[in-house]
């Protein structure tokens, strides 16, 4: 018999390995398989069991649940906590996962269950088309960076390919910073072949033969995961001199960060990565062209290169034949906040944030109104509730003076103050500030400064925040110090009532 209980930390958080204790130890006889989420993370820990071929799932298990539930494990029968076939769920059916789609599913160390699910078809598929293909596949599926700036992954490795240098690099970027994203996390902890797997697909087209991933150190268990996975997959012969036998040399290691938000913008992580300070680098030149050491060098994010194993085996037409205009196939979406049912949903592109936030996440959870939700992380503008309307993609987040960023969702209930959280944003970027330019440095103290002003009834203030906030957003070296405008604005915008009046005894 085999039980899977996740090896997740946000499963872990909230007692898994316990669970998988008790269960071991009440069923002597089990197989226990420690899998990745399946992403409901209200759930957790969620135990699963097979029988007769399909999956049944029991959740959320305390440990004290569990000499019951190995009872109904043993002899069958009903429990409590039974939730039935889990790839029947609504949360599970409703979903289009294909990046996720082996995550939870199998064990994430074992290369023989990776290749029974569809895995290392992509790599072959490259290995026969050869890197111009190869290229051409990736540039056709219309993939965008997935780290929040959306550029066409495609191009960027064309960059990278057409390059002349003896020696290129590929670097993931797995400094996933953004509080209410979690989406790099869970595929690393879950099904960390994948993202080797698009890895070496990157080195294989642009011709570069050695790669780091750089995980922040606040990510202890994704580190783990990822160097046994690594060791697993070079055991397997999917890394090292010769890649499958093919003769492609590609080997990568894990580097891990040291805490900083902005080492998570390409140039500082490339500095880090160097050992050097993690301040911004001033493009041109662009890594592609001057990355790390001086060389041509592939930085994209981990949800980047882990969609590329499915497009190459299924092909870059059937990932850009999902989605909307311009934002090609699925995107896994991380819904966080005061929020009912939160976790992660991978789907294509398009769907409205209204039905993300209320049909799949339940609404809130303190059973209030949503009042905003912030899209892309601490930088994202709050989009108010009467403009959920809004589909999610790239053009259409930033049409709304929004952005898709990680697209990570964080939910806010009417009680929410939008000058609390205006003035987080602001002190967020003060903390994070790397220093390197004005606008960012001083501007977000001052911004700070200003925004308690407000708080205090003084509404001269807040034409000098409007007035800063534009400063920043275009005179700034980077995302951090040119985001940074974007909560406050939206807050200031589409809840004006939330700044005025401040300072007297509020009705
Ligand atoms: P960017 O627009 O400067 O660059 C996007 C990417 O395209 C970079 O990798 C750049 O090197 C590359 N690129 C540009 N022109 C190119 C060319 N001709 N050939 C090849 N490559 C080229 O944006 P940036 O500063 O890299 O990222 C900003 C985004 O980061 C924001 O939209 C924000 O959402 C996101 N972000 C994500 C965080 C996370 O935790 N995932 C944290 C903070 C910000
Ligand atoms: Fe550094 Fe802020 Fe300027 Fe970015 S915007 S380079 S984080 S000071």
């Amino acid at each position: 018999m085999r039980v899977w209980v996740p090896v997740d930390a946000a499963a872990r958080a909230v007692g898994a390995d316990e669970v998988a204790d008790a269960l071991a130890r009440a069923l002597p006889d089990a197989q226990i398989t420690r899998n990745g989420t399946r992403g409901m993370v209200w759930l957790e820990p969620l135990v699963e069991v097979e029988r007769d071929g399909l999956r049944y799932g029991y959740g959320p298990v305390a440990p004290e649940d569990v000499a019951g539930l190995a009872e109904v494990i043993r002899t069958g029968g009903d429990h409590p906590l039974a939730l039935g076939p889990v790839e029947e769920l609504s949360w599970m059916r409703g979903q289009t996962r294909l990046t996720f789609a082996r995550v939870g599913v199998i064990d994430p160390m074992s290369t023989t269950e990776y290749e029974a699910h569809g895995g290392l078809a992509g790599l072959r598929r490259a290995l026969d088309l050869g890197p111009e293909k190869t290229v051409e596949e990736v540039t056709a599926s219309g993939l965008r960076g997935r780290g929040g700036a959306g550029f066409p992954t495609g191009i960027k490795w064309k960059t990278v390919a057409g390059a002349k240098a003896a020696q290129k690099y590929i670097i993931c970027n797995a400094d996933e910073g953004d509080s209410g994203s979690f989406a790099d996390r869970m595929l690393m902890e879950g099904d960390p072949l994948t993202l080797i797997e698009g890895m070496a697909i990157a080195g294989i087209a642009v011709g570069a033969t050695r790669g780091y991933v750089y995980i922040r150190s606040e990510y202890p268990d994704a580190i783990r995961q990822m160097q046994a996975a690594i060791t697993v997959a070079r055991q397997a012969g999917l890394l090292g001199p010769s890649v499958l036998g093919s003769g492609h040399a590609y080997d990568m290691e894990v580097r891990v960060g040291a805490g900083a938000y902005v080492c998570g913008e390409e140039t500082s992580l490339l500095n880090s990565l160097e050992g050097k300070r993690g301040t911004v680098r001033a493009k041109p030149p662009i890594p592609a062209l001057e990355g790390f050491l001086g060389r041509p060098t592939v930085v994209n994010n981990v949800i980047s290169l882990a969609s590329v194993p499915w497009i190459m085996a299924h092909g870059g037409a059937a990932y850009a034949a999902l989605g909307i205009g311009r934002s090609k196939g699925t995107i896994p979406i991380q819904i966080a906040g005061n929020v009912r049912h939160g976790g992660l949903y991978e789907a294509a592109f398009g769907m409205t944030l209204g039905q993300i936030v209320n049909e799949i996440g339940g609404g809130t959870a303190s059973g209030r109104p949503v009042k905003a939700a912030q899209v892309g992380g601490p930088l994202g503008s709050y989009i108010p509730h009467w403009e959920f309307d809004v589909p999610f993609g790239y053009e259409e987040l930033a049409g709304k003076d929004g952005l898709l960023g990680h697209a990570g969702i964080t939910v806010f209930d009417d009680c929410a103050d939008m000058l609390k959280l205006a003035r987080f944003a602001m002190e967020f970027c003060a903390v994070e500030s790397c220093g390197k330019c004005t606008p960012c440095r001083i501007g977000s103290v001052r911004g700070v400064e200003t925004i308690d002003r407000i708080a205090a009834g003084d509404p001269d203030a807040i034409p000098i925040l409007t007035d800063l906030c534009n400063t920043m957003k275009w005179g700034s070296l980077c995302a951090l110090g040119g985001f940074a405008p974007f909560p406050v604005m939206s807050a200031l915008t589409h809840f004006p009532d939330d700044f005025s009046g401040r300072g007297q005894p509020r009705k």
